[in-house]
Order: structure tokens, then C-alpha cells, then sequence
């Protein structure tokens, strides 16, 4: 592969948001038949410098070259036209159609439709075949995980003829098998001509995946580098900017009472099936119990049945001491339970909320943050400033709306309120997707 040749060049752009610079005069090269990394912690400023490239963001200076001539890219279309395609963090999905429905969408047919259609699912499987995709083309969307659904995605940059392709944290909805099978599309797509944009702030697969990665802290590039020849904890410190140790020293953990009691737990889930049939266990003071399994098998329910948001059919759940099976969301949470949620869209946040109301949402009625009746601003600012600086939330301010921040700026607001109401037991529901894991399983010095 011919990988002197440079596919994309992106020259001294700045993007400035209210408040902030989400990339300060960052330049960088993918050559072709590359996988190029972009590494950078949450709100370091990924996504916005691919919403540039695939023109979905306008940037305030700099200049972006394509196969080495310079394209004002000012709109997707433009993108795709451009040979670039990009597999989004959420996908962009019309559930009930067929695989193939979702990839004709927005493409204009040249013949009748039904021709259309039926060139185009000769077209999806054929691709599907040569880049190892496995897709059926004729599934539906409800009807294929969550794995198969980004392939998808992949197939509809392939059939609008992309040749750059930038995949914004691809693998973090992904189970590890699918992570795996990921990696090899990748490697395949790469091999057979393909450029790549891999964003991760995931080591592990820079290390196996990438050919050169570029450093990006705060807004901008700390350094551009091939693999080979670094390392993770090199990567970490350039990502993170401090030392950090790979070792985790983790100290035995002393467990004391039982704080939470579940007894023969049954709960029905969706069409009346049993989710949870006779569970049990207990969680005592001071240990982090861990519930593995693949998902759809009851864990969501669970967690349902433990905050009050479903109804427990029968069983038991104690919370120290006290019987909460089938209690109200409130009162569940005054008990002492706190919930990081798994989708932080759905239950986590009020995303059209600014900051300082996302971090009472749960306790706004109660003193400081309201008397007689009124809400005190001043005591639900001076809380959300706090939170925010504690917890390093990277927000303009404490008035910015809870969907301006990054994913894991919003991660991180759900957890400082949480961990702040100071709870008995803390359910963190997939707390790492979408997440730093390279990180969380790093403990960072300093
Ligand atoms: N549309 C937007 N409006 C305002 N601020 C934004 C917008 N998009 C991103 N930002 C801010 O820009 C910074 C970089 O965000 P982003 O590019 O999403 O980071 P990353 O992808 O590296 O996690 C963050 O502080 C984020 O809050
Ligand atoms: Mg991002």
C-alpha cells in the first residue's frame, strides 16, 4: 500500500464553541491504506475535528486538504462526494426497515424503486461479502444487535463509495467477541485500499489496530506518532498529561454487614416473561459486587426492580434493613441506592437542563435547593460549582445545557451528583461504556 501518499491533511484548525476551544490550531495526516488514531480523553476535542472533516461543523480557521487538494467541505454530502464516510457514536438508524432500506435512504434512485431496491441489496451483500461484514441484508433493523446495526453503518458509507472513513468510538458499544470482529473489518477494509480515522481513547486497540496515532489534550495535538516504537503508558501520559502507573494497587477490601438483602427476586420483563426468576444475593458494606452476563438477561430488570422504575412480582429487597421491593423511585433513593444509569440519555439526565439543574434533579425539593416552596438558586449554583470543580466536570459553566457536554462530561455530572448524595449502595449500570477503559482500569498518579 501506498502509504507516502496522503489522503487527508487537516491544517491549523481552530473550532471554538461558547467558552471554549475544542481544537486550537490542530493539524494532522492520514495516509492511505492507514488506520491513524486519534487519542484524547472525553472532551479533548475528537468528534468536533470529525464533525469538521465530514463537514457536519464549520471550523473558525484552517484549511483541510483531500488527496492532496484543498476542499471546503460545507456539508456532509460534500463529505461523501469527497470519498468520506463516518460511522457515528450513535447510530442513525430507522428501526422497523430492512438493512438494505437504511442504506438506500437518501440516495436518489435513477430507475424505478423496486430495480432500485433490488440493485442495491445486490450491491449491500456484495459488499458485505468482500469486507467480511456478515450482514443480512434483508433483516430488520429491531432484529440484529447492536454489533451487526453499526455494520450497517459501515455498509452505508461503503455504498456511497466512501474510501476515508472515520469511526467515532466505534468499539464502545461493542461486547469484547464483537470488538474482536470489528478489528478485523478494519484490517480488511484497510487492506483492500481503505483510509481510516479510528477516534478511541482506548490503548489497548491503538496498540493492536493502529499504524500512527495523534495525541490530542484539551483542544490540542500534544504529538503525532507511529505505533510502533511507543507504548500505553507513554500514550496514557500524553493523553492524560501527568505520570500515570498501568498497575492498579488495590487494597483487599474489608466487607463488613449486609447493607443489601435480595431474596428470591422475580420480575417480569418485557411481554410478561420472567426477567428475574427467584434471585437472590446480598451486598455487604465496603464491597463492589460485580453482576456479569450478557446483555438481555435480566440485568437491565434488575436494576428496574432495584430503583422502583419496575414492579417487583414477588421476592424481597432490603436495603439496610429496610423493605424497598416495589417502593417509589423516591423513596428508593432517600433509603440510601443511587443509579449511574446505562443510558445516560434516557434516565441520567434532562439533556434540555443546564448543568446546575441536572445536579438536583433528585433533590430539588429538599433543603438547601428549596424553602417554602421556591427554589434557591443560590444554594443549586454554589452546589453545581462545586460538583463541577471536584469532580473535573469540563462544562463552559454551570448554565450550559447538560447536551452541550461531551459524553463524558455528562457521564461524569451523573456521577459527581450520585457519589455526592453520598449514598448506602451505588448501582453503576456499564458505568465504562462509552468510557476511558484504557483508563478506569489504570489507576493515574497525582
Ligand atoms: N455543539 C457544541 N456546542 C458547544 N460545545 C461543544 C459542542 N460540541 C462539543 N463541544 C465542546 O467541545 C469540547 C470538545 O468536545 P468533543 O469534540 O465532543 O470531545 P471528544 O470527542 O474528544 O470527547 C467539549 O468541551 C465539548 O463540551
Ligand atoms: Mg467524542
Amino acid at each position: 500500500m501506498d502509504k507516502a501518499k496522503t489522503v487527508v491533511e487537516m491544517r491549523e484548525i481552530t473550532k471554538r464553541f461558547p467558552g471554549i476551544v475544542a481544537n486550537d490550531n490542530v493539524s494532522f495526516k492520514l495516509g492511505k491504506g492507514e488506520i491513524h488514531a486519534l487519542l484524547g480523553e472525553n472532551g479533548a476535542g475528537k468528534s468536533t475535528l470529525m464533525n469538521i472533516l465530514f463537514g457536519l461543523y464549520q471550523p473558525d480557521e484552517g484549511e483541510i486538504l483531500i488527496n492532496g487538494e484543498r476542499a471546503v467541505i460545507d456539508g456532509p454530502n460534500k463529505a461523501i462526494e469527497l470519498g468520506i464516510g463516518m460511522v457515528h457514536q450513535h447510530f442513525k438508524l430507522v428501526h422497523p426497515f430492512t438493512v438494505t432500506e437504511n442504506i438506500v435512504l437518501g440516495t436518489e434512485p435513477k430507475k424505478g424503486l423496486a430495480i432500485h431496491y433490488k440493485k442495491a441489496r445486490e450491491q449491500v451483500e456484495k459488499l458485505s461479502k468482500q469486507y467480511g461484514l456478515n450482514v443480512d441484508p434483508d433483516a430488520t433493523i429491531d432484529e440484529i444487535s447492536v454489533g451487526m446495526q453499526q455494520r450497517v453503518e459501515i455498509l452505508k458509507t461503503l455504498y456511497r463509495g466512501a474510501d476515508i472513513l472515520i469511526f467515532d468510538e466505534p468499539t464502545a458499544v461493542l461486547t469484547p467477541q464483537e470488538i474482536e470482529e470489528l478489528l478485523g473489518i478494519m484490517r480488511s477494509l484497510v487492506a483492500q485500499g481503505k483510509s481510516i480515522i479510528l477516534i478511541t481513547h482506548k490503548l489497548k486497540e491503538i496498540m493492536a489496530i493502529a499504524d500512527s496515532v495523534t495525541i490530542i489534550r484539551r483542544g490540542k495535538v500534544i504529538d503525532s506518532l507511529p505505533i510502533a516504537g511507543t507504548n500505553p503508558k507513554e500514550l496514557a501520559e500524553k493523553m492524560v498529561g501527568r505520570e500515570v502507573s498501568l498497575k492498579l494497587d488495590k487494597k483487599k477490601s474489608e466487607s463488613g454487614d449486609t447493607i443489601l438483602d435480595v431474596k428470591d427476586l422475580v420480575v417480569k420483563g418485557r411481554q410478561g416473561i420472567k426477567a428475574l426468576n427467584e434471585l437472590s444475593f446480598q451486598v455487604r458494606r465496603g464491597e463492589i459486587l460485580g453482576i456479569a452476563g450478557v446483555e438481555g438477561n435480566g440485568q437491565s430488570e434488575l436494576i428496574e426492580a432495584l430503583t422502583g422504575l419496575r414492579p417487583v412480582h414477588s421476592g424481597t429487597i432490603a436495603l439496610s434493613g429496610q423493605p424497598l421491593a416495589g417502593a417509589s423511585p423516591r423513596r428508593i433513593s432517600e433509603a440510601g441506592l443511587s443509579l449511574i444509569p446505562e443510558d445516560r440519555h434516557k434516565h441520567g439526565l434532562v439533556l434540555d437542563f443546564a448543568v446546575r439543574e441536572n445536579m438536583v434533579l433528585e433533590t430539588y425539593y429538599k433543603e438547601p435547593f428549596a424553602k417554602r416552596g421556591f427554589l434557591n438558586f443560590e444554594a443549586i449554583d454554589k452546589h453545581a460549582e462545586r460538583l463541577i470543580a471536584e469532580f473535573d466536570v469540563r462544562t463552559p459553566t454551570i448554565f450550559t445545557e447538560a447536551r452541550a457536554l461531551s459524553g463524558g462530561n455528562q457521564q461524569k455530572a451523573i456521577i459527581a451528583r450520585e457519589i455526592d448524595k453520598n449514598p448506602e449502595v451505588l448501582i453503576a449500570a456499564q458505568p465504562t461504556r462509552g468510557w476511558t477503559s484504557a483508563l478506569s482500569s489504570l489507576s493515574i498518579s497525582g
